[in-house]
């Protein structure tokens, strides 16, 4: 049988694995196969990023939510959840701060909230382009229509993260209520894609009931699918959820699975997320040591921060952006890797694709 390190190099050599392949691969986790895989991980990554790693400002903009994800701390049933929503006019200034801190790149990201409608939102957008030219706007919104979507495109929006959770049809039911479905999720995935978007899928690492299979079936689907990037952090509980009692996912099995990621394809814009930071002091760094290239530190105003409450114990509700900006500059210099002021597109587009905004 082909063993684990010889199954690293594979992977790096064709960026392609088997099923079975992929499932001893993760049951082989140890510290020295991490850090075989990381190594070459960091080999792809250089060779098309180098150094550089992309910032992304989050702007987290409403936590009001019609849905009732059992993971999710903004769950429309959670009575206890302090509810808010940014004004056209504070998002905008979030962005010119940002801007001046070197954003070059703004994500919006909100709960499902209906009253962030097409038209308020298609205004949003191109407040920001034309305050903006020079910046990308990424939308992190849920599911809509394929016409919401497209306008929100028109607008000038051109990335779209919507993590699917997970590729595996039992394990999206026991994470979700009845009325969402893996298949509108997978369905809101490919409009995405087709309109033009820079798409980004992704999905919780230990979140409860996840198997090995479950992990196999998210890198496969990755695989195929194609996404420009990967959004992947630990599942970690909220004390109003009815996970609070769930283990968190670990440290090890999420920057292995970034590692493997980034050999999957070595262009993906992969972020070391605030999860893999809250779970360990230096998760983000080890992220990045693991082939991340993209951190997105926090512009939301410090007076919401405390609010956008996913999971227990977020780190930075309480620094101003400049703070976190800095931080993860320092951060990063410690470990070698440059903060980069771009927009940080995909390494794949062409120059077209990239002007087409
Ligand atoms: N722990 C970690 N990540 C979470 N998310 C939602 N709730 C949690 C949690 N408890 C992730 C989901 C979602 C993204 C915005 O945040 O994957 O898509
Ligand atoms: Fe926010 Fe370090 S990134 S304080």
């Amino acid at each position: 049988m082909i063993s684990p390190f010889a199954l690293v190099d594979k992977l790096a050599a064709e960026n392609a694995l088997s099923r079975g392949e992929m499932t001893l691969l993760l049951e082989s986790l140890t510290p020295e196969l991490a850090e075989r895989l990381f190594e070459r991980a960091r080999e792809a990554r250089h060779a098309v990023y180098g150094k550089d790693v992309f910032m992304r400002g989050l702007i987290e903009f409403t936590n009001y939510c019609r849905n009732d994800c059992l993971y999710c701390g903004i769950r429309k049933s959670n009575p206890d959840a302090d509810r808010y929503r940014l004004s056209l006019e504070e998002i905008l200034s979030c962005c010119d701060q940002g801007h001046e801190l070197g954003f070059r790149t703004f994500v919006l990201q909100g709960g499902e909230d209906p009253h962030y409608t097409d038209e308020r939102m298609v205004g949003i957008v191109r407040a920001i382009r034309s305050a903006h030219p020079d910046c990308a706007i990424t939308l992190s919104l849920g599911e809509r229509s394929v016409e919401s979507y497209r306008r929100l495109y028109d607008a000038g929006a051109e990335r779209y993260l919507l993590r699917h959770e997970t590729r595996n049809e039992a394990h999206y039911a026991s994470l979700h209520p009845e009325s969402m479905s893996l298949r509108n999720r997978l369905e809101c995935l490919r409009n995405l894609r087709e309109i033009g978007y820079q798409v980004g899928c992704g999905f919780m690492v230990g979140s409860p009931d996840q198997t090995v299979e479950c992990l196999v079936d998210d890198l496969m689907f990755i695989k195929e699918f194609k996404p420009h990037m990967v959004g992947i952090g630990p599942f970690i509980p909220h004390k109003d959820t009815p996970f609070a009692d769930r283990p968190a996912g670990s440290l090890e099995l999420t920057v292995f699975l970034l590692g493997i990621l980034r050999l999957l394809d070595p262009r993906l814009l992969l972020p070391a997320t605030t999860a893999l930071g809250t779970i360990s002091p230096t998760g983000r760094e080890t992220g990045v040591l693991a082939g991340a290239n993209v951190i997105m530190p926090n512009l939301s105003p410090v007076g919401v921060r405390n609010k956008y409450l996913l999971y227990d114990n977020k780190i930075c509700t309480g620094d101003e952006a400049a703070e976190c900006r800095f931080c993860i500059q320092r951060r990063m210099f410690s470990i070698g890797y440059d903060i980069a002021v771009t927009r940080g597109d995909y390494a794949g587009l062409t120059g077209d694709e990239r002007q087409a905004v």
